[in-house]
């Protein structure tokens, strides 16, 4: 007998899973009393570290204050209004505006329902292609999953959204083809600025502000989607300023709440901010009943409050330094053919490793106290951005452990 619970992207006919009971810091426990370290933190969101005071109380504060309330019109709350002003303060954006949902799904089909918005705003209802970058994850909801580049988590679904059309990612040449051709209808082009499931591959030189430029010369918007790169994983408050290129709207979820709460979002550049706000009889016939959860609201200030407050976002350089010399380490001896990363997100590939391997190198390391993802014979590391050195270099003794084992075996 299976359990009830169909767990995401898994076989249901498999009922294989280790039962996780505790958490605290940058460790995690089973039903069977096993300790791991949380290399991914859960899913690349964890950037606090688990079980903070600070946010479960903040939490359990507004729950005892304001437990529940939508924010249609003529509906609002205190603090969904704090939040957004906490989130925007430490954007790219401080003077947009921020649209709430409940995950990075949510947000990337608001973002491309907003992308059709502006492009019908502006008098141009037929730019309605959108360009998706190949290896990129965009979430699984219908547009994301028709954003996606990994072509097994877009197949088998039946027919998805129209006119969606993708780019080389590496290449930017592709993009200046399609544009050449399609420039007027293209409503703009969704990226990762960091691709993070499809393998972590931050941009070639130039790409972003190639497709800046795209964007620009042909009217159409520059969506980045920051689900995992936001809220100081590359070093920055996001990668955005890393790389030091803007764009017209960003997706963000995961890091906003270090995943104590679901949230997940959209900044609005103050451009397109003006283009809603021209017409007084506009309505922006978009939300969700979760928008601006107050739960989710209060873990997320207080979750940006302590990441300020303990300097992770400078930290993450630090965790991507010593994490990424390590891996080079691995290189140097032959166990990893290619080190890739920026921040404190980073992934090794595995000499010769095809991914079933990697998957048995993973489950080695799990086996041994570390948690890592592989994805496509890499290993990939998101840790909280509270891990101490000796937790860095212990899950890099651990990699070159389980590589050995497995791919000598
Ligand atoms: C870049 C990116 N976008 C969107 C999503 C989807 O987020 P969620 O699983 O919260 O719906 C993810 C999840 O990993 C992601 O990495």
């Amino acid at each position: 007998m299976t359990s009830a619970l169909l767990h995401p992207f898994s076989k249901p006919s498999s009922d294989n899973f280790r039962t996780l009971v505790r958490s605290e810091g940058v460790r995690v426990w089973d039903d069977e009393g096993n300790e791991y370290i949380d290399g991914l933190g859960s899913l690349w969101y964890c950037q606090v570290g688990h079980n903070r005071a600070e946010l479960v109380q903040a939490i359990t504060n507004q729950l005892q204050t304001l437990s529940s309330y939508h924010t249609f019109a003529p509906m609002g709350s205190q603090i969904s209004d704090q939040a957004a002003e906490r989130i925007r303060s430490v954007s790219p954006f401080p003077d947009g505006r921020v649209f709430l949902c409940s995950s990075g799904s949510e947000s990337v089909d608001s973002a491309i329902k907003i992308m059709r918005k502006v492009a019908i705003l502006r008098g141009e209802p037929e730019r309605q292609i959108i360009l998706r970058r190949s290896r990129g994850y965009h979430g699984v909801n219908v547009g994301g999953t028709t954003l996606q580049g990994i072509p097994a988590n877009r197949e088998g679904w039946g027919d998805l959204l129209p006119k969606v059309l993708e780019i080389d990612p590496t290449n930017i040449e592709s993009a200046a083809s399609i544009f050449k051709e399609h420039g007027q209808n293209i409503a703009g082009v969704v990226t990762e600025a960091v691709q993070g499931a499809g393998g972590v591959f931050p941009p070639p030189d130039g790409f972003l502000e190639g497709l800046r430029r795209l964007c620009d010369d042909n009217g159409s918007l520059l969506v980045f989607d920051e689900v995992i790169t936001g809220f100081g994983r590359t070093g920055n408050w996001f990668a955005s300023d890393t790389y030091n290129v803007k764009p017209d709207l960003i997706t963000f979820a995961k890091g906003v709440t270090s995943g104590y709460q679901p949230m997940g979002g959209v900044l609005v550049s103050r451009a397109l901010c003006d283009l809603f706000e021209q017409d007084p009889d506009f309505v922006f016939m978009h939300g969700y009943t979760y928008s601006g959860h107050p739960a989710a609201c209060a873990a997320a200030i207080a979750n940006i409050d302590l990441i300020e407050k303990e300097g992770l976002v400078e930290r993450a350089k630090h965790i991507g330094k010593r994490l990424s010399q390590g891996l080079e380490a691995l290189k140097s001896d032959g166990l990893l053919s290619e080190v890739r990363g920026v921040g404190a997100i980073w992934a090794g590939q595995i000499e010769g490793a095809t991914t079933e391997q990697g998957l048995a190198v993973r489950d080695k390391m799990t086996e041994k106290g570390v948690i890592c993802r592989a994805i496509n014979g890499a290993l990939a590391f998101c840790p909280p951005l509270i891990i101490e050195d000796q937790d860095i270099d212990h899950m890099i003794d651990i990699a070159e452990q389980a590589i050995t084992e497995i791919m000598n075996s």
